[in-house]
């Protein structure tokens, strides 16, 4: 334990529970960090309403989160970043770090065959993807496609194998598995069903996701470069802005990841 030791604020944040994902590979990789993990309830998902609206719910929550003393924001959710980190960079002087589908990292691993891009109807819908596409993908190898259903499921903590299966079967029909070559998670909640995924997809599809590239980010923009294995995480969680007394929503779902 870190004693009289005073730790970095970092505020973290998600629709709902999809960033405890992002959350976990945080506490791994960067324990010395003082979190405050905020889920929206009251307005999930954000992956299916008009920009404008998630932009709005957006800006409440880091204003939250700056208001509770966090010195830097990660925004643990694709769609929150796509339309809005542009603009919560020029309102606040922190850094603020954002997600990105780990596409890139699947095609460069990758030298030929297709990668399928998965996130919420909004993400795949904003410029912000449409650029990241035009910048890395010359060779016109990535396909796209929405899959909201899964924070739904994430959120009510359906879990029902068969369900998810069936589910999968029926939104990869249309696509001739044998041409891909990787699956990218380019929402946060879709990453409680990787372990699914697995056992569904034939065995030559790699899955990415961009939560461990993210939180690399995150160390190098506070400038932390070593892991302080001896501390033990801290972690304040707020649900809709209550404040949580007891973890135990929150660690039920550290276990799910
Ligand atoms: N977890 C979020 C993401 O990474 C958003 C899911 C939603 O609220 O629709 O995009």
């Amino acid at each position: 334990m870190l004693k009289g030791c005073l730790r970095m604020k970092v505020g973290i944040f998600d629709s709902g529970i999809g960033g405890i994902t992002v959350l976990k590979t945080a506490i791994e990789h960067l324990p010395q960090i003082e979190y405050i993990y905020y889920s929206d309830n009251l307005h999930v998902p954000y992956g299916t309403k008009p920009k404008n609206e998630v932009v709005g719910y957006v800006k409440d929550v880091v204003k939250f989160l700056v208001d509770q003393g966090a010195e830097a924001i990660l925004i643990a959710c694709n769609t929150a970043t796509s339309v809005a980190v542009k603009e919560l960079r020029t309102l606040y002087n922190i850094p603020i770090i954002g997600m990105e589908p780990a596409v890139k990292l699947a095609l460069d691993d990758n030298k030929e065959g297709k990668v399928l891009v998965t996130a919420t109807p909004l993400s795949l819908k904003e410029e912000k993807y449409k650029n990241l596409v035009a910048h890395v993908d010359h060779q016109h190898r990535t396909s796209s496609l929405p899959l909201p259903e899964l924070v739904t499921f994430a959120e009510t903590k359906d879990f029902d194998e068969e369900r998810i299966e069936a589910y999968f079967k029926e939104k990869l029909e249309p696509f001739n598995l044998d041409e891909y070559v990787g699956i990218v998670l380019g929402c946060t909640h879709f990453i409680y069903f990787k372990k699914y995924l697995e056992k569904f997809l034939p065995e030559h599809i790699k899955i990415y996701d961009g939560n461990e590239g993210t939180v690399r980010h995150l160390g190098e923009c506070l400038g932390i470069t070593q892991i302080e294995h001896s501390v033990d995480p801290k972690i304040t969680f707020y649900y809709s802005g209550k404040k949580c007394e007891t973890n135990e929503i929150l660690e039920s779902y550290l276990k799910l990841v």
